[in-house]
């Protein structure tokens, strides 16, 4: 098994510049987080193939269960603008509490429903950011094949 520091997954690597800004963008989304429960302020930024960039943020609810994430937030706002047929380039999340945040298990289940499987998502983690391609944050989603 490799240690963090050796596997290729997991390197602190430099940002192109495009995945870099697609972060700042994360960043600046997570701003208008409505977090007074958990007070973590999270933003995502998802790169379409059409060109635009969606961002989105978590919106808490006092019954807690009913919170959206900062990523599923963002892939609905990117449906409701562009309608069913977007295709995911590029994910980005961020959190204003310094704190790593790969995006959930639903955010992702959620997220392969409309993203390419080498997609790279980009978020804090305890070794620093990390890019992985989709394919490797989420590589079973559950898929429906009806006969
Ligand atoms: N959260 C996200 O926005 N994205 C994730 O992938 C994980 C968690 C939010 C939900 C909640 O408002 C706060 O972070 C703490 O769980």
């Amino acid at each position: 098994m490799p240690t963090a520091d050796h596997d290729p997954m997991n390197a602190n690597v430099a940002l192109d510049p495009d995945l870099l800004e697609l972060l700042k963008q994360a960043s600046k989304a997570a701003e208008h987080a409505y977090a007074p429960y958990s007070r973590f302020k999270v933003g995502a930024a998802l790169r379409l193939t059409n060109g635009a960039t969606i961002t989105g943020t978590n919106v808490e609810n006092v019954s807690y269960g009913l919170t959206i994430c900062a990523e599923r937030s963002a892939l609905f706002s990117a449906v409701n603008l562009y309608g069913p047929d977007i295709r995911i380039d590029a994910v980005a999340v961020a959190n204003l509490n310094n704190a790593p945040s790969p995006p959930c298990g639903a955010c992702r289940q959620v997220l392969a429903e409309f993203i390419h499987s080498d997609a790279p998502i980009v978020f804090p983690a305890a070794s620093g950011t990390r890019v992985m391609p989709f394919s490797a944050v989420m590589p079973f989603a559950f898929e429906m094949k009806l006969k």
